[in-house]
């Protein structure tokens, strides 16, 4: 691995992504060990399943449990019943609750059927104001580099909130949604970039050259609200996590 700084931001760089997942999740269990009530959020789509997998099999021999965490993900398709198989809540279950020992009271998704958003909006917000705020918040990027589902355009300001989910966005998104008879929703709730950057520590991970483009712009382009990861840099205690093939030679 090496490394080296971008702004306020570290950016390790591992061979493959087998490398990176496991310092991915050692950077989990680290956590959990210097504080086993840590407060941890979450991210989904492809590049995390090999992630939950790591976390999974190892956690119990690392020593660590998660009988004491709370989860909050970042985000979630609106509408969507919670039992749908593409719901982020099955995701998140089938890949990575239902195998830890994580309370179910302790864990958080935004409620994809909610009847009133604007309110689920308000109190996830709260829930994670409530439990003292996110020790160490896990983040993917899109390739258009979107965080959580923070489209190009979204307000650094922003906290959790429902958002339309841009084209490229459903189209890169689309071959995860298998056909279970649900129309894939073209909304989103997601923790806003504020929220994001509430926490106190970040760590997103990116692997293969599909991300290339978005890392390029996001640590070497302007801060701007065009490109949502390009705020990480401003937040002091953030680690990108890539393989050789997402940056892609960039340094
Ligand atoms: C999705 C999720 C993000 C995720 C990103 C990348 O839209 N909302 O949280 O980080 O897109 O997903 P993937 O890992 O499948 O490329």
């Amino acid at each position: 691995m090496r490394s080296t700084r971008f702004g306020g931001l570290t950016v390790e760089v591992y061979r493959d992504s087998r490398e990176l997942i496991n310092a991915a999740a050692g950077s989990l269990f680290s956590q959990l060990r210097s504080k086993k009530e840590s407060v941890i959020g979450l991210a989904t789509g492809s590049t995390f399943l090999p992630f939950y997998a790591k976390v999974v099999a190892d956690y119990r021999k690392e020593g660590v449990s998660f009988m004491d965490a709370v989860t909050f993900n970042l985000d979630e398709y609106y509408p969507i019943a919670n039992e749908d198989s593409n719901s982020y809540h099955s995701y998140m279950t089938a890949n990575f609750f239902s195998r830890i020992d994580i309370k179910k009271a302790n864990v958080h998704v935004p409620d994809g059927s909610a009847a009133n958003p604007e309110l689920e909006v308000r109190e996830y917000e709260e829930a994670i104001l409530r439990a003292g705020g996110i020790d160490l918040q896990f983040l993917g990027i899109g390739r258009n580099g979107h965080i959580g589902f923070n489209e190009p355009g979204t307000s650094f300001e922003s906290r959790t909130h429902v958002t339309n989910l841009t084209d490229s966005t459903l189209a890169a998104n689309r071959p995860l949604f298998s056909d279970s008879g649900s129309q894939m929703p073209v909304k989103a709730i997601t923790m806003g970039i504020a929220t994001i950057l509430s926490a106190r520590r970040l760590v997103l991970i990116a692997t293969g050259e599909t991300k290339s483009d978005a890392l390029h712009s996001a640590l070497k382009g302007p801060v701007t609200e065009e490109v949502p990861a390009s705020v990480l840099r401003k937040h002091g205690n953030a680690t990108f996590m890539v393989d050789e093939d997402a940056i892609g030679g960039m340094f």
